[in-house]
């Protein structure tokens, strides 16, 4: 095969998997378990994903990020925050998991399975509260972790709801750590 093409080969593959890639991410949680298995190359992934520097990020604080046209919360959590979110049993949560439990592939909302980290010590959600859309506030609520001004949704600190109107927890997007200090969001 010629070099010219062998590019343009490429090209059409780049293009085919590109559209899919996207329909993939943008169709949201659901879908995550096959992203993975389909592990696509990297720059399929970089045309629907970005990479944040976390590096500044002090524990007790959180980076809010836009990704797809939606806010994004990275949280780095205080050790009494893992601990408080970490002693709920899902049988507390209005929300606990599985065909609706907002994470990427449906397992229970434990606290372990909602964090990006073994230790929980960073958590990444969507920044949408799951009544009607609006932008939960951090540091607040009646559980110490998010809530909603809206119509009053308190999300715990792992931003799970506990308490109002809202349905279900806030989603967990797809995110890994690329480095160190680095996630990447899709
Ligand atoms: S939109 Fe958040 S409580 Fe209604």
């Amino acid at each position: 095969m010629s070099q010219a093409e062998d590019h343009a080969g490429n090209r059409r593959d780049f293009l085919y998997y590109a559209t899919a890639g996207a329909g993939v991410v943008a169709t949201g949680a659901a879908v995550w378990p096959l992203v993975n298995q389909m592990n696509p190359s990297a720059d399929v992934l970089a045309l629907s994903s970005i990479r944040v520097d976390v590096s500044g990020v002090e524990p007790g604080t959180q980076l809010t990020v836009k990704w797809l046209g939606k806010p994004v919360f990275i949280r780095r959590r205080t050790q009494e925050e893992i601990d408080a979110a970490r002693a709920v049993e899902l049988s507390e949560l209005p929300d606990p998991g599985s065909e609706n439990g907002n994470l990427p592939n449906g397992s229970p909302a434990t606290d372990e399975n909602r964090t990006l980290d073994e230790a929980g010590e960073w958590l990444v959600m969507i920044g949408v509260c799951t009544h009607l859309g609006c932008v939960p506030l951090g540091d607040a609520g009646d559980f110490d972790g998010w809530f909603c001004p809206c119509h009053g949704s308190h999300y715990d600190t792992a931003g799970r709801i506990r308490k109002g109107p809202a349905p279900t927890n806030l989603p967990v997007p797809v995110a890994e750590f690329v480095d160190e200090s680095t996630i990447q969001l899709g």
